[in-house]
């Protein structure tokens, strides 16, 4: 079997792992999580690595090189998902490197570092607040106050950690001394239509872009729908409605800035009452992050502004923050080089998603390849990366590793 078609089946049965019947979701420590966990370690036993489930929840196999003194080559991605996801994000980069290194152990061969393929379990930040504990807890920065962070069902992450299997008091030894460490390299759709257009079919990222997160909560009065005039109301959902308006207006006029409210919830929601609290979440982007920490300002006073005129208030909160993270020099040359030598094309793009990669900014070499995927569409069921393309990115990615030297 081609490594395309053999990557596309092993996606097509991580794809059947789901919270949700008839779609895929999996969260964070869910049991589709522990699952799909469980699985990968056993593709990673077969595949000749030794594998287990480390202290934050991520699936790490490890493939020895022939010299015990050389540094080790992290490569991977995620297998958790978002809500109605599609079979590619993340698990990509898991399953072509589990492929790689299992073709080397068929064909007996070893390179002098070890190669540890991680499957990372906490990518999206759907669960809870922030985004990335697994990455952030291999590059030594898991603040473990993160632990008391509760899903919507009041589940702490130290709970949903002790459920998984997992001891969250080891979590501060899961971090990588960055001596022992070539880098970090990741393979990933390009989660947008780029390459595509270009009629290309993989690309080296230049740079994660940076993103912060956070959440807005408006507090009103609820009423009775039928009795309160208009002008006594303090409504929380109107307010937050020219609140959500303003977050796309700044956006769209922003240069090189995205600004997303994903989520929102009314408590107490009822057709006939004022809605007198809801809660919406922020989401905003950029390459650079004096833009982004602007933006950040410029929307809490609008939304200050908002509140005190409508007279209800508001609490803006930003719970999560992940710096623009450039690619290293010399792992980006890795890679295109790699492509000069496959005839292909070198194309170069920042990120505009964020990735695992971004949690090593500063502490750890990184470097990703992008590989097109159909209308350039991501987080959503049509997710689609043909075979061909999949394998041409596993080519590039192997002999990247077969030509990197320690
Ligand atoms: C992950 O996909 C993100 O960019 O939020
Ligand atoms: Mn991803
Ligand atoms: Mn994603």
């Amino acid at each position: 079997m081609g490594i395309g078609t053999a990557i596309a089946a092993r996606l097509e049965a991580l794809a059947a792992i789901t919270d949700e019947p008839g779609r895929l979701t999996r969260l964070y420590l869910s049991p589709a999580h522990r699952r799909a966990a469980d699985l990968v370690a056993s593709w990673m036993e077969e595949a000749g690595m030794r594998a287990r489930i480390d202290a934050v929840g991520n699936v790490v196999g490890r493939y020895e090189g022939t010299d015990p003194a050389a540094k080790t080559l992290l490569i991977g991605s995620h297998i958790d998902t978002v809500r109605n996801a599609g079979r590619f994000d993340g698990m990509l980069g898991v399953v072509a490197a589990i492929e790689l290194v299992g073709r080397l152990a068929a064909q007996g061969r070893r390179r002098p570092f070890a190669i540890e393929v991680v499957a990372f379990g906490d990518e999206e930040g759907v669960r809870f607040a922030s985004a990335l504990g697994g990455s952030r807890a291999l590059a030594g920065r898991f603040d473990p106050a993160l632990l008391d962070e509760r899903d919507e069902n009041g589940v702490s992450r130290r709970e949903a950690l002790v459920a998984f299997g997992c001891d969250p008091a080891r979590i501060a030894l899961e971090a990588r001394n960055p001596a022992n460490v070539l880098g970090y390299v990741e393979m990933h759709i390009e989660q947008g239509p780029v390459l595509e257009r270009e009629g290309l079919v993989v690309a080296v990222v230049t740079a994660i872009n940076g993103a912060s997160r956070g959440r807005v909560r408006v507090s009103g009065e609820s009423g009775h729908a039928g009795t309160v005039p208009m002008a006594l109301r303090h409504d929380a959902l109107a307010a937050s409605a020219e609140m959500v308006l303003e977050v796309e207006r700044l956006g769209a006029t922003t240069p090189d800035l995205v600004a997303t409210v994903g989520r929102l919830e009314g408590e107490d929601a009822a057709p006939n009452t004022v809605p007198g609290a809801v809660s919406f979440t922020l989401d905003i982007r950029s390459p650079d992050d004096g833009v982004r920490h602007a933006a950040v300002t410029a929307l809490s006073r609008s939304i200050a502004a908002i509140a005190e005129r409508r007279g209800v208030a508001a609490r803006v909160d930003i719970g999560y923050e992940a710096p623009a993270a450039p690619c290293d020099a010399r792992l980006q040359v890795g890679l295109a080089d790699a492509l000069a030598r496959l005839g292909l094309p070198l194309r170069r793009m920042p990120s505009g998603a964020g990735h695992d990669a971004m949690a090593f900014s500063g502490r750890l070499p990184f470097a990703m390849l992008f590989v097109r995927c159909r209308d350039g569409i991501s987080h959503n069921p049509a997710e689609y990366a043909a075979p061909k393309d999949i394998e041409t990115g596993a080519r590039v990615l192997a002999d990247f590793i077969d030509h990197l030297d320690t």
